[in-house]
């Protein structure tokens, strides 16, 4: 028997992740190959034509999963009976704006967006924000949505936990998808700590295999921090089709599970484990089953990276202060 559409929410559709994002989600790259789904694209009125457009786009690629499209830029009709939130929507940093400038505009949308959620959203919708600072824009939506369970709201490390996977492969010249269990700790930010001392490539440690401490205690590290910027320095605008592909994996992973023996990054609300800050959305290594995730707990942490956690985490604390500082 065919499975009943999912209504999957992608905010700031007619934008350059957007873009990218739904075709996937209408091939069943996020969802699976036989789970039908129902787009909703919200962005706001300037937009409105370009999200129209993208519509048309979908409706002319006949794609066989998609069994409807609402495009709009009413929030309450965009978060009406969704079951995923992808939050892609916001305001991107332009030449002069200050941090400050850019995360008063960006809390205040995930503060109003938080309370559509709550009211209109399918009871234990899924919540993924993509828009950056995306694990404060997290945190804001759970504070302001507080019927939404906080383990429904995430958001998105796992391109960075990509990236990662990538350097390592292209270093050892290995297949990516043979590389396994880095993880990416606290921010998307350039603090973020991409840890590769849990990693293995087959039954071996990365760090046996690579046999370059310098490398990956400098450089390695450097270089999936930078990776954002990198992008824009080369395309002129900041990454689209490996965000995109990386929103699509983290929902599946959460929906579908992880494989066995096999963790990924996520940020989600933080108990304290691993004695980083409480309260925070912060990134850590999870496991999903049955539409959970649970965070990996017990795994060994030296010096060098006890301080690389707690410096991530001391920012995300700092930005949690900046964030209610522009609320109030
Ligand atoms: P973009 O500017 O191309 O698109 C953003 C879209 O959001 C625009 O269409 C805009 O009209 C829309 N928007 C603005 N305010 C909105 C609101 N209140 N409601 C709904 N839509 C709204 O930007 P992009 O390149 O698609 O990037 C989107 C966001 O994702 C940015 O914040 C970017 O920094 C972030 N990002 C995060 C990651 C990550 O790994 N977490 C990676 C890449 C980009
Ligand atoms: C990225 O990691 O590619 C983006 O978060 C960069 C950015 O600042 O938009």
């Amino acid at each position: 028997m065919a499975k009943e559409p999912v209504r999957v929410l992608v905010t700031g559709a007619a934008g350059q992740i957007g873009y990218a994002l739904v075709p996937m989600v209408a091939r069943g790259i996020m969802l699976g190959a036989d789970q039908p789904v129902i787009l909703h694209m919200l962005d706001i009125p300037p937009a409105a034509e370009a999200l129209n457009g993208v519509k048309m786009e979908l409706v002319d690629a006949a794609f066989p999963l998609l069994k409807g499209v609402v495009a709009t830029t009413d929030v309450v009709e965009a978060c009406t009976g969704v079951n995923v939130a992808v939050m892609v929507g916001g305001f991107p940093r332009k030449e002069g704006m200050e941090r400050k400038d850019v995360m008063s505009k960006n809390v205040s949308i995930y503060k109003s967006q938080a309370s559509a959620l709550e009211q209109h959203a399918a009871p234990n919708c899924k919540v993924l924000v993509v828009a950056n600072p995306a694990n404060t824009n997290a945190l804001i939506l759970k504070e302001f949505a507080p019927s939404i369970p906080a383990k429904n709201i995430t958001c998105l490390t796992r391109l960075d936990h990509n990236r990662a996977l990538g350097q390592i492969s292209e270093r050892l010249n290995v297949q990516v998808s043979d590389v396994k269990n880095v993880i990416i700790w606290g921010n998307h930010s350039s603090t973020q700590y991409p840890d590769v001392n849990h990693a293995t490539v087959g039954d071996k440690p990365v760090r046996e295999l690579v046999k370059d401490d310098e490398w990956l205690n400098g450089e390695f590290i450097t270089t999936v921090q930078q990776r954002g910027a990198a992008i824009i320095k080369a395309r002129k605008l900041s990454s689209a089709l490996s965000a995109a592909s990386a929103a699509c994996d983290h929902i599946r992973d959460w929906v579908l599970g992880t494989p066995e023996g096999t963790w990924v990054s996520m940020g989600v609300y933080s108990d304290g484990s691993y004695n980083v800050p409480a309260g925070v959305i912060y990134s850590f290594p999870v496991t999903c089953k049955n539409g959970e995730w649970t965070i990996v707990q017990g795994l060994a942490i030296d010096e060098f990276s006890r301080k690389k956690l707690d410096l991530t985490g001391a920012e995300l604390t700092e930005e949690k202060e900046l964030a209610y500082s522009c609320l109030s």
